[in-house]
């Protein structure tokens, strides 16, 4: 071979090679996604994928599939997975027809703006997180029966949906190395209510990875609820068993409450992006319109030809992201009991004005962002902006996403809100409940504890649901469903969930591509660019800078074991290739029991 030809070889491997071995995402070779023909389930939790397969090998369609998988998450994912907390459910028939199911829980009827404030006025610490009460009135089951009964297949009877859950608590199933890790992780929390140590601790004696991890109380709750309907968890046995518990302890939730609480359906939010249509959650979450607002307010922008994670694109979707936060504290809340301009916000042309003060050069500081904004939006008392902490950065909620062999996609996202939500186990039926009452504003300009400023929109009242970022999103192409995703992460659900789609729809990332990829976050307040590990090199980081920003980076050590920890999102994606209709499941790797299954 003549010589300059082997040293053109040579040149070639040299560039080739390593960019065939390396991610360019992520410095890890890559993975592919899980491919199926017909149906496919990810979720955080292999056990609870099963649970909605073996419901579509029954006959059940995505509906189904994603009821039986929830409950399973609340027998093996019992830090978000949940039957005693709230959530939203967005749904796309195969004919088009799409519809959100909102279960978010609701403030209980003796709940009051101040509840969580001293004789002067001071937000007491830990009042709205921890114990009895922090919870709001559990929306799960309600939310379940709802679309089972309006859109299940109707081949599929609530006794069997609940059958995997039920099975799993009652006969048990190894210890996965996830719950052990959460369960030693929260061990603080659980000691601190008797009947946690009892259930989820085995008053000290938790079982070994592998080891059988049976939860007799909860398989007696799901046989309730199979026998009697879901309607016993609020005026049968279970719900007698949770008025009681609040009653001894004194929390504010109710019988009454209980037996008042409904699920609703509501229309779901639309927009568009690049000629995808985007079918995401309205109020009384904010993700929809705040992903949305961020979308139209990207769309002008060539985001391709910015380069993944260039210190331009990162500057970009910063300052889109930064806007979003500003308006989701100003003008959002429970749509039943405030008037959210809805249409207002996720007006692309809203959202171009946005951006007029926005300069590719230098960072538009938070602080007096409002001024200059475009006119017509005014809301009456704007929160007072302090610098708060950064948020958390584990997943507290869970996300999944549905498919069935017909073509209905499900997104479905529900939490407790913190890590094993406010710690309770209500006694004799082995399930926690949420703290979602620190969703609401405890007092105007006072953080949350995901760091989020809220309104006043937002304030506590009787039987009002919280504020939510959760984002469960369906994506669609040509007509049919493109992408089904979402995420937990407080805050951080609403910017994952955009990062997700713009990776498929900008950069071309493949699912698992999408998920994989380092994220980063701006909430507006605190005035930082928060970024998982490996996210840009330092000369990014330094141009960053350059531009007025400041960069917060999970601290890492030398062979950090906990690496995955101080990442943030468990964005379990579906992708349905448009020319071959195949599933494509992206199981996100931040959770490590997390499986994406399909047949
Ligand atoms: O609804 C919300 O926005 C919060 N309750 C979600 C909490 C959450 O994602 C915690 N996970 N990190």
């Amino acid at each position: 071979m003549p010589k300059f030809r082997r040293a053109g070889l040579f040149r070639l491997a040299v560039l080739v090679i390593p960019a065939l071995l390396m991610s360019p995402l992520t410095g890890r070779a890559q993975r592919l996604p899980t491919e199926s023909s017909g149906a496919m389930v990810a979720s955080a939790s292999r056990l609870a994928s099963e649970a909605g397969l073996e419901i579509l090998r029954r006959g059940g369609n995505a509906v189904d599939a994603s009821i039986a998988t929830g409950l399973a998450l609340t027998v093996t994912y019992p830090r978000a997975g949940n039957i005693g907390g709230g959530g939203f459910m967005v749904i796309r028939h195969a004919d088009g027809r799409a519809i959100v199911i909102d279960f978010r829980e609701r403030a209980p009827s003796g709940a009051t703006p101040d509840m969580y404030l001293d004789a002067s006025g001071t937000v007491v610490p830990g009042r709205s997180t921890h114990g009895y009460l922090a919870a709001g009135v559990p929306g799960t089951i309600a939310g379940f029966a709802l679309a089972l009964e309006k859109h299940g297949s109707g081949k599929v009877s609530w006794a069997e949906v609940v059958e995997p859950a039920r099975r799993l608590a009652a006969e048990g199933f190894p210890m996965t190395q996830g719950l052990a890790r959460d369960l030693r992780g929260s061990e603080r929390l659980l000691a601190s209510f008797p009947e946690s140590r009892r259930v989820f601790l085995r008053n000290g004696a938790l079982p070994k990875v592998g080891e059988r991890w049976v939860q007799a109380d909860l398989g007696q709750t799901f046989a309730r609820l199979q026998k009697e309907g879901p309607r016993e968890f609020y005026e049968g046995e279970t719900a007698r068993l949770i008025a009681e518990d609040m009653a001894r302890h004194g929390g504010l939730i109710t019988s009454a409450d209980l037996r008042a609480y409904r699920a609703l359906e509501r229309p779901v939010l639309r927009g568009t992006y690049r000629g995808h249509e985007i079918l995401t959650m309205p109020p009384p979450s904010s993700g929809g319109i705040a992903l949305l607002q961020m979308l139209a307010m990207l769309e002008p922008h060539d985001v391709a030809s910015l380069g993944h994670n260039s210190a331009a694109k990162i500057h970009l979707f910063a300052e889109v992201m930064r806007r979003a936060f500003r308006d989701r504290a100003e003008f959002l809340g429970d749509p039943d009991f405030v008037t959210v301009p809805t249409a207002g916000l996720i007006d692309p042309a809203y959202a171009r004005g946005l951006m007029t003060s926005f300069s590719p050069e230098r960072a538009t500081p938070s602080e007096g962002l409002s001024a200059g904004r475009p006119a017509g939006l005014v809301a009456t008392s704007p929160p007072t902006g302090h610098p708060a902490s950064p948020p958390a950065g584990s997943a507290e909620t869970t996300h999944y996403s549905v498919i069935d062999a017909a073509g209905n996609a499900v997104s479905t996202t529900y939490t407790l809100n913190g890590l094993f939500g406010n710690g309770v186990t209500v006694t004799g039926t082995g399930f926690l409940l949420n703290n979602e009452m620190d969703d609401f504003t405890s007092k105007v300009g006072v953080k949350n504890m995901f760091g989020l400023l809220q309104g006043p929109a937002n304030a506590i009242a009787p039987g009002k649901r919280p504020l939510s970022s959760m984002t469960p999103t369906i994506v669609v192409k040509d007509n049919k469903p493109f992408v089904i995703t979402g995420s937990p992460g407080g805050p951080t659900i609403i910017n994952t969930t955009l990062l997700i789609i713009t990776h498929v729809i900008d950069h071309g990332m493949s699912a698992t591509q999408a998920v994989d990829a380092p994220r980063f976050h701006h909430q507006w307040m605190p005035d930082s660019i928060d970024c998982e590990p490996f996210l840009t090199s330092r000369d990014t980081q330094r141009l960053l800078e350059s531009k007025g920003h400041r960069l917060t980076n999970r601290k890492l050590y030398p062979n950090d074991p906990e690496a995955a920890a101080r990442s943030w999102g468990d964005g379990e994606t579906i992708l349905i290739d448009p020319q071959t209709g195949r599933r494509l499941g992206a199981n996100d790797l931040r959770s490590p029991d997390s499986a994406a299954i399909g047949y």
